[in-house]
């Protein structure tokens, strides 16, 4: 269970809000970063259930009451807008940090903010920037993590997974949350370091691999191109190399993992 509690006892001095039930931690953490000019970052808002959870490309991010670890942290004053696109990767590379002691190899990163393990998504990723006009006020790192999902009979069956199946062991949110949060201030302090972007690389599953790219993200039935993923560049685009030697660079897109 989480209780504000507990919470309170786990993550002090850090400031944090606890819902049972919210429409979108990202929402609340926007607003409260835009309400309090003083609220330090790695404030975090986390919620027990989402209403109305959204993740990439205005999808919707949908859960069970009690089955995930869902939070949104304010980051600043850095990222600075240059650094952007280092926000996802800061979750990315959090996640799996705290992941790998677990899975081992199991699990990676899918380009560009998955974390899948045994292939199949186990967590999601989110930031979203907030501006006051032109001045970037915080960046909100949204993080939700399957830990206990009964996926079955649902579209996300086969695609789909959560950490106490893969794991075969009971996780405890709490503890989980904790060691997330740490490794997301190491990375934020860090967040213009050319390390974060190695240890990002180094955690993509998605590198080596031949992938379908749709560009059109909106439409599952939309035109596709396929290529090696062979690399990531400073922004975190994707560089895909084409059968007919041409190489093309996405920054959003779905990707589809095929066999060689
Ligand atoms: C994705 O895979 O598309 C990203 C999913 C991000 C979901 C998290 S859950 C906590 C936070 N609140 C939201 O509404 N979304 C993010």
């Amino acid at each position: 269970m989480l209780t504000a509690a507990a919470l309170h006892t786990a993550l002090n001095p850090r400031p944090f809000r606890y819902f049972d039930s919210v429409p979108s931690t990202q929402d609340i953490a926007r607003e409260w970063a835009l309400a309090d000019p003083d609220l330090p970052s790695g404030a975090v808002v986390i919620a027990d259930h989402q209403t109305a959870g959204r993740g990439r490309q205005g999808r919707e991010w949908l859960s069970q009451p009690g089955s995930s670890l869902m939070c949104s942290i304010v980051l600043r004053p850095d990222p600075t807008p240059d650094h952007l696109p280092r926000v996802t990767m800061i979750g990315g590379v959090a996640v799996h940090e705290i992941l790998e002691p677990l899975l081992a190899n199991r699990v990676a990163l899918k380009w560009p903010n998955d974390i899948h393990a045994d292939g199949r998504k186990l967590c999601g990723v989110l930031a979203e920037a907030t501006w006051i006009g032109d001045q970037l006020a915080a960046v909100i790192l949204g993080i939700g993590l399957n830990v206990r999902c009964d996926f079955t009979g649902t579209d996300l069956a086969s695609t789909a997974t959560c950490l106490e199946a893969a794991g075969g062991w009971p996780v405890h949110r709490r503890n989980l949350l904790v060691v997330l949060l740490a490794r997301v201030d190491h990375w934020a302090k860090r967040i213009g370091d050319p390390a974060l972007l190695a240890a990002w690389q180094e955690r993509l599953g998605t590198l080596g691999k031949r992938v379908r790219v749709y560009t059109d993200t909106s439409n599952p039935d939309s035109p596709f191109f396929t290529g090696i993923a062979e690399s990531v560049d400073d922004n975190g685009g994707l560089v895909v190399r084409l059968d007919s030697g041409e190489q093309r660079i996405v920054y959003a897109a779905d990707v589809g993992l095929r066999e060689q």
